[in-house]
């Protein structure tokens, strides 16, 4: 176990900002992670667990204690469609593997940037799929116990970008492997209306056509991480799409001056408003822009790095559309991305 000492952290995030890590791990084995703790606790060392970084807003002045990288590897298909993944490895080629293998589950996943171990953590969900629909169980290192666990389905606690691990036990568990169980020859999903809109109706299209898709949209929207296109520079969608009363979406339609406010339904009774229609009803535009950061020319719910941006400019441009948004509407937005070094 290599402890490096003040490494740049920006490097590491997908929307490149942010200071140094005092103590860095990549940890290669679940061994690793277990002794990477138990050295962070005996030395005091606040502990941040690093994945694939593209949901990650570190701050200017960095992470003081220890950052465990997780470098956990190795794809095992324990019987028919059933795959073992290492945390560690990187979530889009995963897909791949599964479409090759024609297996259906997580055809709409496709292009997400990030590793398989933060998959449960926020329930990743994309044009019709969510993880929760074929995880069948998470090994975890339990901190609080210092054991090594299973947890099943229902004990991840599942909902819309939500699982025990971001709320109630936040901090408590290191995912170490996901197991997911696929269906071998099964039929693509083809549900979500940009999907719909792609696919002429009646056709059933192969999951590579759909992965194929999948990653045509987002590159569309900037969605999808490619070198030199600054409006990818980010943390992906930056608000939560809100889920409220019925009485809270009619107020909403009575503010949007005429246009009609896109919902989908929730849970309760309840529904879900789009947040990128809300912060471009509020007056930030595709490709607004304030000094180094701004909305993405392409989607309205990514805020970008546009180059040699601070963590700072971010959390004020932050500010500024919730603000916004708040004023216009009466919602208060909440981040997806979980922020680091702030306190
Ligand atoms: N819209 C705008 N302006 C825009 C973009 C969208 O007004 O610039 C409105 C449109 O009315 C559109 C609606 O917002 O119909 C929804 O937009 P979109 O289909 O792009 O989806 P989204 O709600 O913005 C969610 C997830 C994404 C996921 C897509 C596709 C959240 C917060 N976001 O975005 O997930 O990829 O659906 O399924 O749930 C993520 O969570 O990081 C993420 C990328």
């Amino acid at each position: 176990m290599q402890i490096e000492e003040n490494i740049p952290l920006a490097p590491l995030t997908t929307f490149k900002v942010g200071g140094n890590a005092r103590y860095l791990v990549e940890a290669r084995a679940a061994d690793d992670v277990l002794a990477t703790v138990e050295y962070a606790r005996s030395n005091q060392l606040p502990l941040f667990v690093l994945g694939g970084g593209s949901n990650l807003v570190v701050s200017d002045t960095g992470w003081p204690g220890m950052v465990l990288k997780i470098g956990i590897r190795g794809v095992e298909e324990r019987s028919d469609g059933v795959f073992e993944v290492g945390a560690g490895e990187d979530w889009d080629s995963f897909v791949a593997l599964t479409v090759n293998r024609n297996c259906a589950g997580v055809e709409t996943l496709s292009g997400i940037p990030g590793t398989v171990g933060g998959t449960p953590v926020q329930n990743v969900g994309a044009y019709g799929q969510e993880v929760s629909e074929t995880i069948t169980s998470v090994h975890v290192l339990d901190t609080a116990t210092r054991q090594f666990k299973d947890l099943s389905n229902a004990e991840c606690g599942f909902a819309y970008r939500t699982s025990i691990f971001n709320s109630t036990e936040r901090g408590r568990y290191i995912v170490l492997r996901v197991t997911y169980a696929l269906r071998p020859g099964g039929a693509a999903k083809i549900a979500y209306a940009d999907l719909k809109k792609y696919f002429p109706e009646g056709t059933q299209p192969t999951l590579q056509q759909v992965r194929d898709a999948v990653r045509e949209i987002r590159l569309s929207k900037a969605m999808l991480i490619v070198p030199n296109d600054d409006d990818c520079r980010s943390a992906g969608s930056f608000f939560k799409n809100p889920i409220v009363d019925t009485s809270i979406y009619e107020d909403v339609a009575a503010h949007a001056n005429g246009s009609v406010p896109p919902k989908y339904p929730a849970s309760d009774g309840k529904v879900k408003l789009s947040a990128a229609w809300l912060v471009e009803q509020s007056g930030f535009a595709k490709g607004y822009t304030r000094g180094a950061v701004g909305i993405s020319r392409r989607h309205s719910l990514a805020i970008v790095n546009r180059g040699g941006a601070a963590a700072a400019d971010i959390i004020a441009l932050k500010e500024e559309v919730q603000k916004g948004v708040h004023e216009k509407f009466g919602i208060e937005l909440s981040p997806e991305p979980v922020f680091i070094g702030f306190e």
